[in-house]
């Protein structure tokens, strides 16, 4: 990666990855982008354009004029906000996803797809689940992602596209709040151990998913877009995961550090419906075998970093 466009940058995700990336290649190299205008360091700390990724013409001429050779698409609708309105998240998710395939085809630029669990259904088996397996995911988020992830190889084997996908976990993280997400509530619940010493989780007890803290979800972008093509037997997307956590045990971690931290539940019936038809922990082998995948942050590690983090802006969102 030389020259880089970033869609949807201002999300959780975008909003670490852009300065990320201009630490890393320059701030003058990495074009942020997004549906609105941002603000902070987003804005300031180098070049930032308004794009809707579903408008074509206008994403073709910023990548062409930015002379980018990647395009990491990050702009997106997450799974609970899809599941109430299924035509925009269609819309974004799907129609906006080939729209932003097809500019680096014309473009000629590499190409990054964030994947998800979501990507599996009830089917798929739930334990260690393998990279290659049934996919036939019950949310239109899930439908959508699994149709990337299909369209990706295809341009990849039908026009040389350098397309590669990771298979996010859940992400922790204390910058920016998640989008509407069913993993939210591990992010959610380091801010009001924060505030208030407790916290009400919208999903069960003994509900396990995979979660990964942003600084390992930053490296691994940078680890599999860097990664040697020879290498690469898959492409998109891969499984990657550093810890399989239910919310007993993330508030178990938490009562570590906070002594009397207490959690209770009020199960929201459309959140919990979906964790249950994502797997519990995903086999991460083939991230590991072909480009080195090694996340740094386990649940105790995490959780003190979490904390402190949170704890040193007084408990405020970003
Ligand atoms: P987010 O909801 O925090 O941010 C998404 C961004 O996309 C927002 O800034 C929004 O303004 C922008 N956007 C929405 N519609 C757009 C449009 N039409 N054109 C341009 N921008 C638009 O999401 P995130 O958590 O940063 O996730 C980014 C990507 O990673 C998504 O594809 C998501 O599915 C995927 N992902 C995220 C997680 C996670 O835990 N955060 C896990 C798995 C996969
Ligand atoms: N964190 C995302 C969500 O819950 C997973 O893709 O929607």
């Amino acid at each position: 990666m030389k020259r880089v466009v970033v869609t949807g940058s201002g999300g959780q995700i975008g909003s670490e990855l852009v300065p990320h990336l201009r630490r890393l290649y320059g701030a003058e190299r990495v074009l942020a982008t997004d549906l609105r205008p941002a603000s902070g360091p987003l804005a300031e700390g180098g070049p930032f354009a308004c794009l809707d990724v579903r408008d074509g013409e206008a994403f073709s001429a910023l990548v062409r004029h930015f002379r980018a050779d990647t395009v990491l698409h990050l702009a997106g609708l997450l799974s609970a906000r899809g599941e109430k309105d299924v035509a925009l998240a269609w819309d974004v998710n799907v129609n906006g996803s080939a729209t932003a395939l097809e500019v680096a085809r014309q473009e000629g630029t590499a190409f990054f797809f964030p994947s998800s669990i979501a990507a599996f259904g009830p089917s798929t088996p739930k334990k260690e689940t393998p990279q290659e397996t049934l996919q036939r995911p019950t949310t239109i988020y899930g439908v959508g992602k699994v149709a990337l992830e299909l369209l990706c190889d295809y341009y990849h084997l039908k026009f040389g596209v350098d397309t590669r996908g990771l298979r996010f976990p859940g992400l922790i993280s204390h910058e920016t709040q998640p989008g509407g997400g069913t993993t939210d509530y591990a992010v959610h619940i380091y801010y009001e151990a924060v505030r208030k010493g407790n916290y009400t989780s919208f999903i069960a007890p003994g509900t396990f998913m995979d979660m990964m803290y942003m600084a390992d979800a930053l490296d691994a972008v940078v680890g599999l877009m860097e990664a040697d093509p020879a290498r690469l037997v898959h492409r998109n997307a891969f499984n990657i995961s550093a810890m399989s956590v239910d919310p007993e045990a993330i508030a178990s971690a938490i009562g570590k550090v906070i002594p009397g931290f207490t959690i209770a539940y009020d199960v929201d019936p459309l959140r919990q419906a979906i964790a249950e038809s994502w797997p519990d922990s995903l086999d991460c082998s083939a991230a590991r075998k072909e480009w080195d995948f090694a996340p740094r942050y386990d649940l105790e590690t995490m959780t003190r970093e979490m904390l402190d983090r949170i704890a040193s802006k007084g408990g405020r969102a970003a």
